[in-house]
């Protein structure tokens, strides 16, 4: 049975990911109110939306998530039946400087929204849904082999894989002890459009485009599943209409990649979108110091997904890093403005400084 909801409250909406899910529940439920709520860090960007903005059955609202006043008044205003929760701090490198800020987003806010889903939901909650979007960073590091499935014991190792561990767990125990309706889903590395470009893909596209070193930390030898940012949203809208109240589903493409062979095909595609001869990107390649508590290898089983809801991605991964480039080149503004200002100082920090 499909669930039909009338508003939707979309959490960290002008993020990366979260933009893509807001523009496509825009699209698919014309007849529902789609309420995007974020704070717009660093990480948020109302141009990722400027296509969509005006839509009739849109509405932005700014707000932090920590703040507990905001978020109960949020509920208690709209008659929100769906929560679609993404707004978190989301970069491993920043959670290694600041482990505080992302308790407080990442558990604090996550609870601030339980609880007024709670109040709201006390009398009747059939048909609501508190939908957690969370990562497979949660299982821990892999080795050689193996994948993470649902049942894979949590072993978070990174003080942002901690602090989505906890919010998990704090959705699941409102679940259990309050019976609210609640979904996890745990995703795979994503890459697309409007990605900040301090994550792997996009800080290197920028990078090569400027003739800037690409930094690969170690040996680049750890291992990722990449998916395409559409793909985690067409998951993401089947899961909150389609799964099942109290579970939990693993999202990824099976699609492995060392850093530095994602590094070495990306300076192909580069070297072939702009023009140079090939090999020339390849030499931007620098080794840098290795991140701390590096976790070696991801992969998701997502069977569960697959065979339960019928989800499959829709794109290989050389065609969707081709699209991304695409994207990135043709958006030069985009990138521009998001790189000027703070980023500068970050960058500073991170890589010239260390
Ligand atoms: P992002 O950093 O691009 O976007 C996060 C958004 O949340 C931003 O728009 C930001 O302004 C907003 N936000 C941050 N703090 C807030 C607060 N206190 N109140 C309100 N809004 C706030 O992140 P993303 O990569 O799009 O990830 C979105 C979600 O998906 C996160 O929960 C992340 O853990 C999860 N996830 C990400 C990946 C990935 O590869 N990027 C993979 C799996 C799961
Ligand atoms: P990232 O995009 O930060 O995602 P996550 O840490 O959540 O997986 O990093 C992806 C991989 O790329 C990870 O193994 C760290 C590595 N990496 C680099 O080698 N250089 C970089 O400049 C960055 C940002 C990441």
């Amino acid at each position: 049975m499909k669930r039909d909801f009338k508003t939707i409250l979309i959490t960290g909406g002008a993020g990366f990911i979260g933009s893509h899910v807001v523009r496509r529940f825009i699209n698919n439920y014309p007849g529902a109110n789609i309420i995007n709520l974020d704070k717009l860090t660093y990480a948020g960007n109302l141009q990722n939306l400027t296509d969509v903005e005006n839509k009739p059955n849109y509405t932005f609202l700014k707000g932090d998530i920590i703040d507990s006043l905001f978020t109960d008044a949020l509920f208690q205003k709209h008659n929100i039946d769906a929560v679609i929760h993404l707004a978190a701090e989301s970069h491993v490198d920043r959670s290694i400087t600041n482990p505080t800020e992302f308790a407080m987003t990442n558990v604090i806010g996550t609870i601030n929204l339980l609880n007024g889903a709670k109040k709201a939901w006390a009398n009747n909650a059939e048909g609501k849904l508190f939908y957690h979007v969370s990562t497979d960073e949660v299982y821990g590091s892999l080795g050689a082999t193996g994948f993470f499935t649902e049942e894979t014991a949590y072993d978070p190792r990174s003080p942002y894989s901690a602090s989505k561990a906890s919010s998990d767990h704090f959705v699941m125990a409102y679940h259990h002890t309050y019976k609210l309706p609640v979904i996890i889903s745990n995703c795979s590395n994503n890459y697309g459009s409007h990605h900040f470009p301090e994550k792997l893909i996009p800080l290197a596209i920028h990078n090569i485009k400027n003739n800037k070193p690409v930094p690969v930390y170690g040996k680049g030898e750890n291992v990722r599943d990449w998916l395409y940012v559409n793909d985690h949203a067409s998951a993401i809208d089947l899961i909150s209409h389609k799964g099942k109240v109290g579970e939990t589903y693993n999202i990824g493409g099976h699609n492995e990649w060392k850093n530095i062979d994602l590094i070495h095909l990306l300076c192909k595609i580069m070297d072939k979108k702009l023009g140079r001869p090939a090999g020339t990107s390849e030499k931007l390649i620098t080794f840098v110091k290795d991140r701390a508590g590096h976790d070696l290898r991801y992969a998701i089983d997502s069977t569960k997904l697959q065979k339960e809801l019928g989800w499959i991605p829709s794109l290989q991964f050389e065609e969707g890093l081709e699209k991304t480039v695409d994207w990135y080149l043709a958006n030069e503004a985009w990138l521009n403005n998001v790189t000027s200002g703070d980023y500068q100082k970050y960058y500073e920090k991170q890589y010239v400084q260390r």
